[in-house]
């Protein structure tokens, strides 16, 4: 199955068990906004979301930001019709665009560039083209953050970084069914090691590369894109 299908299919149940499924959930999302402490509530931003499926990041920044507009990319239109129907009361400010971002199709500019687990679905070339593309397509002096799941580092730290995943979701109560869904949509993951990403972003030209937030495999983590001169 591709992984649109995968999230098609995952669409109408997504949002329930998020915060089961994410360790951490407040803290991992929240760290994004240490990337963005610089911008001011009021500014016109124009905000990317890659992999933006039902919108649960796009909503945190466009209510930090009230006057920013968000772009969400995704390539599951199942997905993209709940961020829809989450952001009907506010027509116009919202656009959806049902693509794969590691295609070719231009992205637009914009000031800040966020994905939430999203890009470890991409072979670690993809992940470095979409850093590549992800450098372009900002405005000067932009941003780009991930928050997103990393490899452990050697075999048996990542076996420790499951065990650690099952524990919590189950200790939050995560249903079974809800359990087994995630676990399905796990095959389709390709995580890389953080080091890696690091590495990656500052090749792509990013400064001030930085992980902001890690617990086991949720890192948070970006770079800006240079001022012009
Ligand atoms: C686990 S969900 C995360 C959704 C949202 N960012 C969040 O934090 O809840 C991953 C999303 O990335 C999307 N996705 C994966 N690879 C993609 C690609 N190459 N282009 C566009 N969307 C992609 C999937 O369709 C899915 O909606």
């Amino acid at each position: 199955m591709s992984v649109g299908a995968v999230f098609d299919a995952a669409a109408r149940d997504y949002d329930r068990a998020r915060r089961q499924l994410v360790p951490g959930f407040d803290r991992f999302y929240g760290a994004v906004f240490e990337f963005l402490v610089s911008y001011g509530r009021e500014e016109r931003l124009r905000v990317l979301d890659l992999g933006a499926g039902t919108g649960l990041l796009s909503a945190m920044v466009a209510g930090r930001f009230p006057e920013a507009r968000v772009t969400l990319v995704d390539l599951s239109e199942g997905m993209l019709e709940v961020a829809r129907r989450r952001f009907s009361a506010e027509p116009g400010r919202f656009e959806f665009r049902v693509l794969d971002y590691a295609g070719d199709e231009d992205w637009g500019e914009h000031d800040i560039a966020v994905s939430a687990l999203s890009i470890h679905h991409l072979e670690d070339a993809g992940k470095k083209e979409v850093f590549r593309r992800a450098y372009e397509s900002l405005a000067p002096g932009g941003v780009f953050v991930n928050a997103d799941q990393v490899l452990g580092a050697t075999p048996g730290m990542e076996a420790r970084y499951h065990r650690y995943w099952l524990r919590r979701a189950r200790e939050a109560g995560v249903g079974e069914l809800d359990l087994a869904a995630a676990l399905e949509r796990m095959k389709q993951d390709k995580s890389a090691t953080l080091a890696s990403q690091l590495r990656w972003l500052a090749e792509a030209g990013f400064e001030a590369v930085d992980c902001v937030y890690r617990d086991h495999q949720f890192a948070v983590y970006g770079g800006y894109k240079q001022r012009r001169r």
